[in-house]
């Protein structure tokens, strides 16, 4: 079976954009590929994070995952920071990347806007821990939304340029980004991607959020203000009505094509509805099934041990690997 890792950063509840750009895939593919998820705490310290909240956040991201569809019997399921390889493999693939690349990602420019007070060294070499992750464990597919696209094609020039130095040492990994939802876009700017960690709530729905507050928050989604209220899809022309669109798509399943004729003489407000009703509607079951997963911590405890043991093991021989034909001397 092919190998699939993915993570997602504790940095916040996670998202409806989480869900359909990333995780609903992992869901999917479980049966079908050799699958390790991870929740990537080394990558959230990017951005400074409170300490409880981050403890929580990990602790609730995992109960989400196992909510969302994960199981620890066909996955492996971990948290990052137990698994001491990421770090130390990542240090060596920073000597491997170049400052002009790194220079390049849009990520670091966007949260060095945001963050100006605190643009650390860990930021900008995020995409080298990225690669680590990946490569790690010899991941062929990488299932992820859109916006990380650019940090996976840095980990396949690292793996490349590392292979043509040792030889075949690292799998050179794939993205796997679905068709619809690989882009959810903010409520309030649907010019920019919906986040878990925005500073206004208005813009972004968490999996675990009211019924009735998603409802209200996509009731005042911002819609597109030309003069004919038409709705159709086009990202261009109308950012916030295609947005919808596609959550709506995303959420029941109907492909947007076949979606729009049905709203040929309807208004905004129709659809906006439409769309609070199909959300709420896909995030029942994994509210449900939550709270049984966040208040059982044995439970917890035991996915994680199990998911660090398991990815450890694969994680050592690649590392092991690596230091050989790097030149390290072996510990006696
Ligand atoms: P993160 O935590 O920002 O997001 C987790 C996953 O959700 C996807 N995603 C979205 N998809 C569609 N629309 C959106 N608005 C949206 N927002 C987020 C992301 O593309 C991602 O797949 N660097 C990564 C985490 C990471 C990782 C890895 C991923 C660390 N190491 C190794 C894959 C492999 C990140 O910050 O994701």
């Amino acid at each position: 079976q092919p190998i699939v890792l993915s993570g997602c950063q504790p940095s916040g509840q996670l998202s409806i954009g989480n869900y359909i750009g990333a995780l609903r895939q992992w869901v999917r593919m479980q049966d079908t590929h050799d699958c390790r998820f991870m929740l990537v705490d080394l990558h959230a310290i990017t951005v400074r994070q409170e300490p409880e909240k981050l403890r929580e956040a990990t602790l609730d991201g995992l109960a989400l995952y196992m909510a969302c569809g994960l199981d620890p019997e066909k996955s492996t399921i971990f948290v990052q920071s137990h698994v001491p390889e990421h770090a130390q493999l990542a240090w060596i693939l920073n000597c491997y990347t170049q400052m002009g690349e790194l220079n390049r990602m849009t990520q670091f420019k966007d949260k060095s806007d945001r963050h100006a007070h605190n643009i650390n060294a860990g930021l900008f070499t995020y995409p080298a821990l990225m690669a680590a992750d990946i490569l790690l464990y010899q991941a062929n597919q990488v299932p992820v939304g859109n916006d990380q696209k650019q940090h996976l094609e840095l980990a396949r020039d690292v793996a490349t340029r590392f292979n043509n130095i040792y030889g075949d040492v690292f799998t050179i990994p794939d993205p796997f980004i679905p068709e619809v939802g690989a882009r959810v876009m903010s409520l309030q700017d649907p010019l920019k991607k919906m986040s878990k960690s925005d500073d206004n709530p208005n813009n972004f729905i968490g999996l675990l959020e009211e019924p009735k507050k998603i409802t209200k928050k996509l009731k005042r989604a911002v819609t597109d203000s030309d003069e004919q209220a038409r709705i159709y899809f086009d990202v261009e022309e109308k950012p916030g009505v295609s947005n919808l669109l596609s959550i709506l798509s995303a959420a029941t399943g109907t492909p947007i094509a076949d979606l729009v004729p049905a709203y040929e003489d309807k208004m905004y407000g129709h659809l906006k509805t439409d769309t609070a009703e199909a959300v709420v509607a896909m995030l029942e079951p994994i509210q449900q099934r939550y709270h049984d997963y966040r208040n059982n911590m044995d439970f917890l405890n035991e996915v994680m041990a199990k998911g660090a043991n398991q990815a450890s093991a694969h994680a050592a021989e690649t590392l092991r690997k690596v230091y050989d034909v790097i030149g390290f001397v072996p510990r006696p």
